[in-house]
């Protein structure tokens, strides 16, 4: 793996690939409907950045159909292979599959006319760089979309537990990292410097109880990445301690409501 890759903070694993298979599956309904804004053709070539297993790009071969092109582009040999693997086991040969970080990445100039980044961009330690060699990329006309964080809004109700610290700590998190939880208020300016028409943006949360999906996604993340902003010294034990506390007594309370942080979708068409 090479350097950027290295820094992504979420790691890779059996563990993280099965959460983001549950995460694909919470977070579709949502998926759907930004792909759905986007309109994508038959016989159009897209490009998964991020890609992780290809959960999204699955849905993509869906609807470029035979005579359209996925590739999918992802540093991680092991999330890659996954990918490979289902393509091979379905019969679809109309994929690509590159293994790179997308700053260092060879693509095709001006030949995508979809290129897609779901929690991606925010871990990424220069934005402006990895924006930059996907638009080259993209095809006059084509649309730049991405699904990420404005990191506000997490909280868990009844309030006022050690959980309250959860939004703050995993913003520390992804800047630990190189990233920017933020970095999804900042698409309508970075689309504004490159002369990207903004088509669509549409901030998304999603909340339930104790037995929701949105609620168990939560808690394969905390569950693990608690104690690695632990590891890293982003927070003290006693302090990761009490808020994970805090999170399991919630998670008994059939009264208990969760929202996610906000999610933007994004679009942008690349002009002449
Ligand atoms: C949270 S996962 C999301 C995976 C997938 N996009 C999804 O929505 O299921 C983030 C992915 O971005 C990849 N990644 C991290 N830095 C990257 C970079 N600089 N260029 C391309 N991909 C990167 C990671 O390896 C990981 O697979």
């Amino acid at each position: 793996m090479n350097k950027k890759s290295d820094q992504y903070i979420l790691g890779i694993s059996e563990y993280e690939l099965n959460r983001l298979e549950f995460q694909h599956s919470v977070w579709k309904e949502v998926t759907d409907t930004f792909l759905e804004k986007l309109q994508i053709q038959k016989g159009w070539k897209i490009l998964d950045v991020g890609s992780g297993p290809g959960f999204v790009s699955f849905e993509f071969l869906e609807k470029v159909g035979k005579t359209g092109e996925v590739t999918a582009l992802e540093p991680s040999e092991f999330y890659l292979n996954y990918f490979v693997n289902k393509c091979k086991e379905k019969g679809w040969n109309n994929t690509k599959a590159i293994q790179s970080a997308a700053e260092d990445a060879e693509l095709p100039e001006n030949y995508y006319d979809v290129i897609f980044a779901r929690w991606v961009i925010a871990f990424v330690p220069n934005p402006d760089l990895f924006m930059d060699k996907l638009l080259k990329s993209l095809a006059t006309g084509g649309i730049i979309a991405f699904m990420d964080y404005a990191y506000e809004g997490l909280s868990l109700y009844p309030r006022g537990g050690a959980f309250e610290n959860m939004a703050e700590t995993v913003r520390a998190y992804w800047k630990h990292g190189g990233g920017d939880p933020y970095i999804g208020a900042k698409f309508p300016k970075m689309f504004r410097e490159r002369n990207i028409e903004l088509v669509h943006y549409r901030p998304v949360v999603l909340a339930g109880g104790p037995a929701s999906g949105v609620l168990q996604w939560a808690d394969r993340f905390f569950n693990v990445h608690v104690q690695q902003m632990i590891d890293m010294e982003i927070i003290k034990q006693n302090t990761g301690d009490a808020m994970l506390n805090d999170w399991n007594e919630h998670k008994q309370n059939p009264d208990t409501v969760f929202f996610s942080p906000i999610l933007v979708n994004a679009a942008g068409r690349k002009s002449a």
